[in-house]
């Protein structure tokens, strides 16, 4: 069961941070670091993250020999703790009503076979916790901060499961759930239709010259 042995902070820099020190002193597989707040909390391409104190769940997870769709995994697991009509927009935002919910962030070293699992899930957030510029595109559970632990248990038993799964059933998982397909996106470099999840767990895109695949960076929804 993933989830032991577990640190918990009441305020820390950025519990991924944490974690990456007790990873190289050797913490072993499922090790968990919560934090109620981080001064310094991680997102993805740089950007921050952040939210008001004991309202969001803020963990991050230790994996060692991690699965290599390890990212779309957490995405579908976080889905399932967040509800049936929940969306993914690749690789791994996590949606309800078109709003971002949550945010998952892997950060590791392949050569010494571990990753960790970075991941904040606005379970308590207010609309007005949100910074302005995170108004119409940020979402919350708007649970009462007591389901926090609750919800963690529920994220742990959902990630031992999708951590293990074959590809196959992570990607048909993906694929149920994606919120891009069909619609107009824009990335770095291009715009054009986003087709679906390819095997790998890229990205297919209808251009004009033909599809084509993206395996990093950050896609768009065009308005
Ligand atoms: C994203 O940008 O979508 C990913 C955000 C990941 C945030 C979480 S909060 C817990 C963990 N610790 C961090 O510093 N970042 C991740």
């Amino acid at each position: 069961m993933l989830g032991t042995p577990r640190r918990h902070f009441r305020r820390t820099d950025s519990t991924n941070q944490r974690l990456r020190e007790l990873a190289e002193r050797g913490a072993p597989h499922g090790t968990l670091v919560t934090a109620e707040a981080q001064t310094a909390g991680r997102g993805r391409h740089g950007r921050i993250w952040t939210a008001p104190p004991n309202r969001a769940l803020l963990l991050s997870l230790l994996l060692r020999d991690p699965p290599h769709l390890l990212s779309l995994a957490a995405g579908v697991a976080v889905a399932e703790v967040c509800g049936p009509e929940t969306k993914l927009k690749w690789p791994n935002d996590v949606l309800i009503d078109g709003r971002k919910v949550a945010g998952i962030l892997v950060e590791g070293r392949p050569q010494h076979h571990w990753a960790i699992l970075g991941i904040g899930l606005n379970v308590a957030l207010r609309p007005d916790d949100f910074p302005p510029e995170l108004q119409h595109t940020a979402g919350t559970l708007a649970q009462p901060m007591e389901a926090i632990e609750p919800i963690l248990a529920r994220l742990l038993d959902r990630l031992s499961a999708w951590t293990v799964a074959e590809d196959q059933a992570v990607l048909d998982a993906v694929r149920q759930r994606d919120a891009l397909r069909g619609q107009p996106v824009s990335w770095t470099g291009g715009r054009g239709t986003a087709a679906g999840i390819d095997q790998q767990g890229r990205l297919i895109v209808a251009t004009d010259a033909g599809h084509l695949t993206l395996d990093s960076g950050e896609v768009h929804l065009v308005a």
